[in-house]
């Protein structure tokens, strides 16, 4: 089975719209990686300890390193992985 045969979408019951599930075992989606990244996430490592992504079955590695990715150069192409600049006054 490749990385993207083990994502699985559900309906959100609150909005009816889909839930890409990348991480199964966790009930991990695609937007809470995305969210993660937001919040600083930029490695697997980073990943497994705040999400726990992967730390059952493993499955979801490939699919779920590639929507890490995917959301880093996005993020880096937003410019939201400069850091502000503190400034020492
Ligand atoms: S699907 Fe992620 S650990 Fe099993």
């Amino acid at each position: 089975m490749s990385a993207l045969q083990s994502v699985t979408l559900l309906p959100n019951p609150i909005w009816g719209v889909l839930k890409m599930i990348i991480c199964v075992c966790n009930n991990i989606s695609e937007r809470e990686i995305q969210q993660a990244v937001a919040l600083g996430v930029s490695t697997m490592e980073q990943l497994r300890d705040d999400l726990g992504v992967a730390t059952c079955c493993g499955k979801c590695f490939a699919c779920a390193k590639h929507v890490l990715n995917e959301s880093v150069l996005a993020d880096a192409s937003a410019g939201r992985l400069l850091q502000p600049t503190i400034s020492a006054s």
